[in-house]
């Protein structure tokens, strides 16, 4: 089959190679018919997680067409077309009780923190991702949900990370009723984190980036108020002079470790890797929220970033709340959004590649590049 090849920092490859096998009775074989690189993959991309394998396939966000079941699957068949949740989990160890999909204790013999993911390096299990021909999803039982016949493909893939990460991150913010939200970071997740926020009881949303188009996005798909961070000397002063100089009641934290807005942290932490990272974004939340308001961080950090403001967030009483999203405990609440209208993950799908095409879709995501927010990836097109 064909597939996309991680050769080093950027550097990808669309190569042959085997069709995945069913391993355990309870794997399934998806044909993937649509899938998308997340904001998280550039992390991979850009080498800034560590265990990224040479000839690894990348791909957390996919949907297909079930292909092959082992022995013991019973809720597919061959032929149903499937959403497959980024995470893979077992649905049944002490976490999985839980909800705590993304922390499943069966999944990944590497870590004690993080579960399973798809295609996202031997750090999160060394599973192959779905930007291929085909995926072999483990727990075939367990993550896999047949697309409603109503759901566009588009929003149905971006379910399966972008959207429901951006609508967990509004859940983590515990919003109470007329709370000033601020999101910070325009992407897939920050787009939808803000649209999420008003379905949560949002009185006022405040999204801050510095790409213009994605500001310009955020104002019609989330009827939100924006800021260019570039625009101001001090965004943190400029927050506070907008919210009664107290702070915002809850700020979503939609960026990560490779935040820009402070060039020498961005140097030395994400470019030079001396500190696991840029913790701009999560320093600007801390200062930006007002005392004892909750900072909700969905952005992807390594296990040790530093400089963050933690003295701070002690001392003004702050709640932080974050993991990486437990996707299919979303999904039953934000199909109701979606079916209504009140989220519309698929607006902000700007480009669209065939597979053979993926080095460039990366670079122009990664480079953002053409005005792209969500790039989606078409194996059979190739
Ligand atoms: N927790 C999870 O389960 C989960 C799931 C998906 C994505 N993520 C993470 O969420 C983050 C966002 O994902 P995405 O797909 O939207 O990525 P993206 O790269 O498309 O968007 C990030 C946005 O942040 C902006 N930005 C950079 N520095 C900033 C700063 N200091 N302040 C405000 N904005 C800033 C960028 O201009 C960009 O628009 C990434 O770190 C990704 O890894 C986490
Ligand atoms: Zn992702
Ligand atoms: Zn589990």
């Amino acid at each position: 089959m064909r597939a996309m090849t991680y050769r080093g920092p950027y550097k990808l490859r669309v190569e042959e190679k085997d069709r995945p096998r069913i391993e355990h009775p309870n794997d399934a074989i998806v044909r993937v018919q649509l899938a998308a690189i997340c904001g998280s993959d550039l992390h991979l991309y850009h080498g800034m997680m560590p265990d990224t394998r040479i000839g690894h396939t990348f791909g957390h966000e996919f949907i297909g067409v079930v292909d092959e079941v082992g022995s013991s699957v019973q809720s597919l068949q061959v032929g149903d077309r499937v959403m497959v949740p980024f995470n893979i989990f077992c649905g049944s160890c002490w976490f999985c009780a839980r909800g705590l999909y993304s922390n499943c204790h069966n999944v990944n013999a590497n870590a004690t923190a993080v579960g399973g993911i798809y295609g996202y390096s031997h750090t999160t299990g060394g599973y192959d991702g779905g930007q291929a021909e085909y995926v072999r999803v483990p727990f075939a039982d367990v993550g896999p949900v047949k697309i409603p016949d109503w759901m566009h493909d588009e929003d149905a893939v971006l379910l399966t990370d972008a959207a429901a990460t951006g609508y967990f991150g509004a859940q983590l913010g515990e919003i109470a009723e007329g709370d000033t939200v601020v999101v910070l970071g325009a992407g897939p997740v920050g787009l939808i984190a803000a649209q999420s926020a008003w379905l949560m009881g949002a009185g006022r949303v405040i999204v801050v980036d510095h790409l213009a188009e994605r500001l310009e996005k955020a104002r019609p798909m989330a009827h939100a108020e924006t800021l260019d961070y570039d625009e101001h000397d001090d965004i943190v002063v400029e927050l506070k002079r907008q919210t009664d100089h107290l702070g915002a009641d809850v700020v979503i934290e939609a960026v990560g470790a490779e935040a820009d807005g402070n060039c020498l942290m961005h140097v030395a932490g994400a470019k030079l890797k001396l500190q696991g990272g840029s913790p701009v974004a999560l320093n600007w939340a801390i200062d930006g929220v007002r005392k004892g308001g909750t900072v909700a961080v969905v952005g992807a950090y390594g296990p040790v970033p530093n400089a963050v403001k933690f003295g701070d967030a002690l001392n003004k009483g702050l709640t932080l709340r974050m993991n990486q999203t437990p996707v299919k405990r979303q999904w039953p609440r934000m199909f109701e959004h979606v079916r209504n209208g009140h989220l519309t993950p698929r607006e902000m799908v700007t480009h669209r590649f065939p597979l053979e095409a993926i080095a460039d879709a990366y670079h122009v995501f990664s480079a953002k590049l053409a005005r792209c927010i969500k790039p989606l990836i078409l194996p059979s097109a190739s």
